[in-house]
Order: C-alpha cells, then structure tokens, then sequence
C-alpha cells in the first residue's frame, strides 16, 4: 500500500468573485522513499492540491469538495483537527512556499523549534534545544547556538526558509511536502538544501513530494514527475522518461522552453505561447486546448482523462517502472516532441468551435494554419537536435 494516496481529488474556493476551480479530479500515490516531483505553471493547483492533502486549505472558502486523500491507512478528509495536528509535523510535514505564513512573528526560534520537538516527541527541553541547533547547522544557518535567540523577522527570507526546513525536519516526517524550498536561496545554500533533501529519502526513506518551477531541480532530485495543467495532472513519468519521451503537449512546451547548455550563444528559447485558462469558469474539453498545435475537435468537447500510453496496459503508480500515462486525445510523436510541433502532413488544429477563443487566451488556428511553440512551423518542423528536447537528466538512476 501506497504512504500516500491521494485520488480524485477535487478542491473549490468559492469566493465573492465566483467558484475557482482550482483542482479537478486529481489522482497520485507516493511510496515511502520516493521523490515526486509537481511542476507546472504559476496557478496551476500544485500548492492547493498539498494544502488540501494537509487539510489546510483556507477556510472557508477553501474547500475539498470530492475524492479520498489516505495517508497509511487513514482518510484524511475525515480525519478530526486533533488527529490531524498530531500527523502533521510527526508523520507528515510541509515546508511551505511562504516561509512567514508559517512562523510565529511573536516568539523566538529557539521558542518555535522547541515547541515543536517537544510536542511529538518525549524528550527533554535541553535535548529539543540540542537537537535544533544541529538542525539549523544542518541547513547552513551560521551560529546556531546565537542565533535561536533571534525572532523571525531579524532573519532575511532564505534565512527564514531554511528555518522552516530545519522545523519541518525535526520531527523525521515519514512524508515531507517541500513546496518551492529553494526559491528563495542561493546557489550554493540551495544545494546544500537540496543535498539534505536528497539525503533523507536515502538513508531515512522519507517520502518527498517537490513542488518546483525548476526543472532542473527535478531532473536531478525526483525518481518520477506529475506535469499539472489547470487544476489536473496531464502527464506522469518517471523522471528520465519523462524528459526523453515527453508526450502530452504541454510537457512538451514545458521541456522547449528550459535553456539548455549545448545551446548555440544567443539561442531563443521557445515560450508556450498564450496563457493558463481562467480557473473561475468551469472546465469544459480539454483544458490546453486554446494553446495546443495538435488538437482535435474533441479536445474542445469532451475533456480527456490520464491513461497509459499503451491501451489496456496494467497501471502502476509508483516507482521506476510507473506507467508513463497522458491526459490527451492526441499525444506528441517521438519526432513531434524534439520539433516542438505536429508533423503529420496537412495536419492543422482544429479551430475552436463557433470560431470563438474558447475558454483561454492562447492562440487559436484559423483554417489551413499550424499552431506550433514557434512563430514559424516550416522552422519548428526543421529545428536541428540541439534546438530540440533537453538532455535527459545525466542519472538514469532515480532514487526508488
Ligand atoms: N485563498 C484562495 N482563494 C481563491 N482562490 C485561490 C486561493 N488560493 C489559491 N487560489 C487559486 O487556486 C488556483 C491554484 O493555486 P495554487 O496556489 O495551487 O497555484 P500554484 O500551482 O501553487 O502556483 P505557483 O506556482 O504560483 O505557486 C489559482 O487559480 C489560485 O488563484
Ligand atoms: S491534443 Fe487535445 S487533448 Fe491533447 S493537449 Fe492538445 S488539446 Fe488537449
Ligand atoms: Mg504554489
């Protein structure tokens, strides 16, 4: 059984402005010492889909309104506020994309981290104190017997991130949810951050769910990848399949839009043109379908749901052998993913029904034309291997 499993998940905020559709339908699982990584673009639902599995999503317009979140083997959503506060923290914990949302302005750190430790675990004040010194030193925090004394504010924001990291390892979660842990850091300390990361699924089997924009960071830190669009996961892969054989178009605009080291000097990158769809009107088709070059007609119509690439093949969901599965009526061929555009002859997008933009504000193909990730399609089509996918991450090796 799966640590996490967490599925069809559907969450709303029903706010002044209108119902905000913000998660819809989302099913993963994570296995003890395996990394997953979310990415996706800003508002896609990756911080709203963990909050919700924390059950911490702002009330009261913050709600789960359909699906099953079990961790081991208890119902989260059921789960009351006392049973919850005791898994969160002890079993599972969350370092989250604002580090002062979760720190107390009005106590000291030494206060916080003390109070944590102490309250899931039976060990002395001295002992607690002791252990969140190592920690701090642990994530780079210089002087850390001084600097407990200090309040949050005295530290700056990468300072203040890796306080959080260092609270939310105290406790040796068995499942910790980062939430853009490096963001705010440095290259260096953002290494080391990601080093300790690395470290505790190795030699702990922590379970680590990495939300990121970097994908460089996932390349190189998770063993499998869920790619989300609007609310729902449109493709997962383990992570070198992912990057080699991407194959729902988004994934595929995500991969040409990332530099890439044997580039020519001066080298555009590829933006995914147009923008995510407005989440406040209700999903209807396909949700990239006013900005995807290899859309059908159906794609306006009838949304698709995630399904192995092979019809009829058993479906694991955890792992280096999970199955590589897409949400798309038409997935990007091999050579379609390194050009970055549909490459079957007279091909052209289907243009939105009634003419209209459909629900997003992307690019829409008026007859006879070829919307592609480049001005260009003849370019795109022509677009030697070094224009094409990034490298495959250099460990084909992911941790589990
Ligand atoms: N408190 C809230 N009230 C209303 N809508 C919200 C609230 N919090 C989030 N949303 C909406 O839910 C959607 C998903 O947001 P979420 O924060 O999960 O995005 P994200 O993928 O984490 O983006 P980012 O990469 O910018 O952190 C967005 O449309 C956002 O506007
Ligand atoms: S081909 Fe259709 S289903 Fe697939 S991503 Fe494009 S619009 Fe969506
Ligand atoms: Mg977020």
């Amino acid at each position: 059984m799966a640590l996490l499993s967490v599925r069809d998940l559907v969450v709303r905020f029903r706010t002044h402005d209108g119902t905000v559709y913000a998660v819809n339908g989302v099913s993963y699982d994570v296995e003890e010492g395996e990394t997953l990584g979310l990415v996706g673009e800003s508002g896609c639902g990756k911080s709203v889909t963990n909050l919700a599995v924390m059950q911490l999503l702002p009330r009261p317009a913050g709600r789960i309104e359909g699906g099953e979140v079990r961790f081991e083997d208890i119902d989260l959503t059921r789960a009351s506020e006392a049973q919850m506060r005791d898994l969160r923290g002890r079993d599972i914990a969350m370092i989250f994309q604002d580090p002062m949302t979760s720190l107390n302005p009005v106590l000291t750190i030494e206060e916080q981290m003390v109070e944590t430790i102490q309250a899931h675990r039976a060990v002395t004040r001295r002992e607690a104190r002791e252990r969140a010194i190592e920690l701090l030193r642990m994530v780079g925090i210089p002087n850390p017997e001084l600097r407990l004394g200090s309040f949050p504010h005295h530290f700056s924001g990468g300072m203040r991130q890796r306080v959080m990291i260092a609270m939310a390892l105290a406790l040796e979660p068995k499942l910790l949810i980062a939430d853009e842990p490096t963001t705010a850091l440095d290259v260096t300390i953002q290494a080391q951050v990601l080093e300790l990361l690395q470290r505790l699924t190795t030699e702990r089997g922590t379970a680590v769910v990495l939300i990121t924009h970097d994908l460089g960071v996932v390349a190189g830190m998770t063993g499998r990848i869920n790619v989300m669009y609007a609310g729902f996961v449109v493709e997962t892969a383990p992570t070198p399949e992912l990057f080699a054989h991407p194959r729902h178009p988004y994934t595929v605009g995500l991969l040409h839009s990332i530099p890439r080291l044997d580039s020519p000097e001066g080298e555009p990158l590829i933006p995914i043109e147009g923008t995510p769809p407005d989440l406040r009107r209700a999903p209807v088709g396909c949700p990239f379908a006013p900005r995807c070059a290899w859309r059908l007609p159906a794609c306006w119509e009838t949304g698709p749901s995630l399904e192995p690439l092979e019809a009829g093949a058993t479906i694991r969901t955890t792992g280096p052998q999970a199955t590589h599965r897409v949400s798309c009526w038409n997935p990007a061929t091999a050579e379609e993913a390194v050009a970055g555009a549909p490459l079957r002859d007279g091909f052209v997008a289907a243009p939105p029904p009634g003419g209209s933009g459909g629900r997003g504000a992307g690019p829409v193909a008026e007859e006879g034309e070829r919307v592609v990730f480049t001005a260009d399609a003849d370019e795109a089509a022509a677009l030697p291997g070094a224009h094409g996918l990034p490298e495959p991450p250099a460990t084909t090796e992911p941790w589990r």
